[in-house]
């Protein structure tokens, strides 16, 4: 055969996935051109009701594709035999599940397996943003929903009193500069809060009075919930830097932004025009909407946000680890639950599957080992604990 005519088939066997593997703003255009309304309508009926929809929607997206990219594997229900990233420590009070999962309920009637849910949490965190003020930014859809969720992949994410030059070196990982990592952290920190026992008040110098408005607010409820922007805890602005550079922020990470010195300079420029971030936040929002996603053949579309299509294939494939949970206790780890197992869960049974759960997965390196009869379930005693197991991750 002509070389050349191998060189173009070649060529467009090469290419032509590529072709299929574009993300795209109408890519819902013709199998269900409502999708983005209907996203944006069902997160600001939620927004009415519960602005703090804005901020859990924002982290969610920042932690779905932060770890392994958007592909809403950080949705996915742990199973007794199935680890997943919604058990990894920093995910622990992530929030938002119950709306993903009422979209994608609404989307299903609509348009049946088609919409993806890691399009549903891209672009409901860019609604969550906007609603809160802050800028718009475009979100190409057409993602796909992964097959994987290993709890491994969320465990390194960024934890509250993360060092800043770590910080700096994840986000290089990712593709950001210093510029947009400071951007991204005051935007996601102007809105929302913080649980206590994410707060470590002497990891890094803090404002005398802030202290003791925080020691005061904490005193004995770790689960209490703290604005990160005390100023203007709802509303996407730039307060951030100020508020970093005068000590006053609850996480750790967000204080010691304003003393490191490669960051502190870039705070103290913007603390002068506190707008000036937005653009490039919308920038590295965009960016950080479109991290490693799944397209064209790739992935799946799941029918429902928090199970895989096929769970029992999948498992063959993930961690098997628990031997030891009861199976109707595992039942109430559904995604419209409260946060499975976080220190506010609600049902007792469930928190306490969610500890025997925790002992485990953390008594498990490297993933794949089935540990059948494993001895070393920890429990832990109290809530507390898991913030202190939180804190002491691999920051
Ligand atoms: C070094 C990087 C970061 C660290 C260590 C970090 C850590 C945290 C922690 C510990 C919380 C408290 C969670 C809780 O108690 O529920 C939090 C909240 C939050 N973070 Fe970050 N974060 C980082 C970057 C970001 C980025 C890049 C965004 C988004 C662009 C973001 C958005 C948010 C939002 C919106 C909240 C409030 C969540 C809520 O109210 O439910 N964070 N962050
Ligand atoms: C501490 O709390 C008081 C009363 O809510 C408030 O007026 C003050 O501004 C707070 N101080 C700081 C540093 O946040
Ligand atoms: C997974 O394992 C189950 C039984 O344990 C089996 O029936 C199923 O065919 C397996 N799936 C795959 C994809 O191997």
């Amino acid at each position: 055969m002509d070389a050349r005519l191998v060189f173009l088939i070649l060529f467009l066997a090469a290419v032509s996935p590529l072709a299929s593997a574009q993300l795209a703003k109408d890519f819902y255009a013709k199998s269900c051109p409502d999708a983005e309304k209907m996203i944006a309508d069902a997160v600001a009926g939620r927004f009415k009701k519960d602005p703090h929809i804005a901020a859990a929607l924002l982290r969610l997206v920042f932690h779905d594709c932060f770890a392994n990219g958007c592909d809403a594997s950080v949705l996915i229900d742990p199973l007794s035999n199935q680890a997943s990233e919604k058990e990894a420590g920093p995910n622990v009070d992530l929030k938002g599940f119950d709306l993903i999962d009422e979209i994608k309920a609404e989307l299903e009637k609509k348009c049946p397996d088609v919409v993806s849910c890691a399009d549903i949490v891209a672009v409901g965190a860019r609604e969550g943003v906007r609603l809160t003020g802050g800028p718009d930014y475009d979100v190409p859809m057409g993602r796909r929903d992964s097959l994987v969720s290993n709890r491994e992949d969320a465990d390194n994410l960024p934890g509250p009193d993360i060092a800043v030059p770590k910080a700096i070196d994840e986000f290089a990982k990712q593709g950001f500069e210093l510029e947009e990592m400071i951007a991204l952290l005051a935007g996601g920190h102007s809105i929302g809060n913080c649980r206590c026992f994410f707060v470590e008040i002497d990891a890094a110098p803090i404002d005398p009075d802030f202290k003791k408005n925080l020691t005061s607010s904490c005193d004995g409820k770790e689960s209490e919930p703290i604005p990160l922007d005390s100023v203007t805890p709802n509303v996407f602005d730039g307060n951030y830097f100020a508020l970093s550079l005068a000590k006053k922020m609850p996480l750790t990470v967000d204080r010691l932004m304003g003393l490191d010195p490669r960051t502190e300079p870039i705070l103290k420029t913007l603390s002068d025009k506190p707008t000036d971030f937005i653009p490039t936040f919308a920038k590295a929002m965009a960016k950080l909407s479109v991290l490693k996603v799944l397209t064209g053949k790739d992935g799946e579309i799941r029918k429902s946000c928090g199970e895989f299509n096929n769970p029992q294939a999948a498992s063959n494939t993930s961690v098997i680890r628990i031997s030891s949970v009861d199976p109707d206790q595992m039942a109430g780890l559904s995604s419209s639950q409260p946060l499975p197992g976080g220190p506010a869960a609600a049902d007792p049974a469930v928190a306490e599957a969610k500890k025997i759960m925790d002992g485990v997965g953390a008594a498990i390196q490297p993933p794949n080992v089935v540990p059948v009869g494993d001895p070393v379930v920890k429990k832990e005693e109290e809530p507390k604990a898991a913030g202190h197991k939180l804190r002491g991750g691999p920051l």
